[in-house]
């Protein structure tokens, strides 16, 4: 089915969204239950830090979404929802998601993206072959650009056939989750798909991350701590795109198919804070420190830190006609009008143990 196929000519499907109380997982669920309403969605989020549930909020009256508090990790749970719910797709979002955590902590990223991926992918299969295999079934796995490591100014972008050489925990234990899913296929057969996305940014992202941590900042007048040299390069997608992509993977793509997905829009570090700041001076009407680019600060390097990241995104353009809808300037504009108007949903999300982090992160900077 290409992209372009009315929903209305789909068998309606029975989903797991894991990381459903995520940035990403969040978003998806929005434009899932919007486009298929006629599908049972079941989000599975632990709520760690990262997972806020109002974010899905006003989802969870509808009578075709579940939400399930629990972990991955935890076989006889999954193992009771793939059969209570007679899910035939699993679209898999649950992660530790911030480097700058992981290299304070990778435990929890070896647990949960390799362990959590792991436990996932056995009961699947096992719910897979007790059916009988139906090829209908799908295991989509949602994975980052950073598993190919780190590229020079010149070097040509990521490809699907890059080699892997994660540099980081986080990186590391998404390669590991990448290679199970990649197993899993080759092995049993097991209809799987995989997405490997550059950075994202958009609405519900949580205030650790570059993008929103500037906006917040800016709107606290805080400091903008930029690492190193802030020349490092990402290659930023709007959220609503990477959804649309991941869409266009599970009903256009073959099983055991890998895809990039980007939007070419590689900016330095120093750059996009320059773009916030005008934008923040452009749209807020109180700001405490004007121009906020005042408060720019080059801190310490993060250990590790990748210099750059770009996807090439051909083979979606060209096996399933995907192409972002939005430019860094649109989706950053639109970025920051979302931080102005939803302040009741970041504002509480600077806590205690989010204040505790930011010092062990920055105090040392
Ligand atoms: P996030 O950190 O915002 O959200 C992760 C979600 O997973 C949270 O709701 C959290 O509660 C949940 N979770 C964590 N551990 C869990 C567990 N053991 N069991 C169940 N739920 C658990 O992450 P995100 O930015 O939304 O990223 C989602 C996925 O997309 C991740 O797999 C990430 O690697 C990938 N990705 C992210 C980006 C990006 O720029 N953020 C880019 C490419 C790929
Ligand atoms: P981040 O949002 O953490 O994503 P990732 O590390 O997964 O790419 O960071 C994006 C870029 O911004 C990255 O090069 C690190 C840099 N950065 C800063 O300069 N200062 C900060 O406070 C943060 C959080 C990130």
């Amino acid at each position: 089915m290409s992209i372009n196929t009315p929903a209305l000519e789909r068998k309606s499907r029975n989903l797991i969204v894991t990381g459903g109380a995520g940035f990403i997982g969040a978003n998806f669920v929005h434009h899932w239950c919007g486009k298929y309403p006629g599908d049972r969605v079941v989000v599975l989020d632990a709520l760690t830090y990262a997972g806020n549930r109002a974010t899905i909020a006003p989802l969870e009256g509808k009578a075709n979404l579940r939400f399930v508090h629990g972990d991955i990790c935890d076989r006889p749970l999954i193992d009771g929802l793939l059969k209570e719910e007679n899910i035939d797709l699993i679209v898999h979002f649950a992660a530790e998601s911030h480097v700058d955590r992981s290299i304070l902590g990778p435990g929890a990223f070896v647990q949960t993206n390799v362990v959590g991926t792991f436990t996932l992918l056995e009961a699947f299969r096992q719910h897979w072959n007790e059916k009988g295999q139906p090829d209908s079934f799908l295991f989509h796995h949602v994975s980052t650009d950073e598993v190919y490591g780190s590229l020079g100014p010149e070097d040509p972008a990521f490809t699907e056939t890059t080699p892997y050489q994660p540099n980081s925990p986080y990186s590391a234990s998404k390669a590991g989750s990448d290679h199970l899913v990649r197993a899993y296929y080759h092995t049993y057969g097991m209809p799987t798909l995989m997405t490997n996305c550059s950075n994202n940014y958009g609405p519900y992202h949580f205030p650790e991350k570059l993008i929103p941590l500037m906006c917040i900042n800016i709107l606290l007048g805080k400091p903008l701590p930029v690492y190193g040299d802030g020349q490092n390069v990402r290659d930023w997608l709007y959220v609503g795109d990477h959804c649309s992509a991941i869409d266009a993977v599970i009903h256009g793509s073959k099983p055991g198919e890998t895809y990039n997905v980007g939007g070419n829009n590689e900016v330095k570090n120093i750059d996009l804070v320059h773009k916030l700041c005008e934008l923040m001076d452009e749209l807020a009407p109180n700001l405490p420190v004007r121009p906020s680019k005042q408060l720019i600060t080059f801190v310490k390097d993060r250990p590790g830190h990748d210099r750059r990241y770009a996807i090439d995104a051909t083979k979606l353009k060209t096996d399933l006609g995907w192409t972002p809808a939005q430019t860094v300037e649109t989706g950053l504009r639109q970025t920051v009008e979302w931080y102005l108007a939803n302040q009741d949903w970041w504002k509480p999300l600077l806590s205690a143990e989010y204040q505790d982090y930011y010092q062990k992160v920055y105090a040392t900077c």
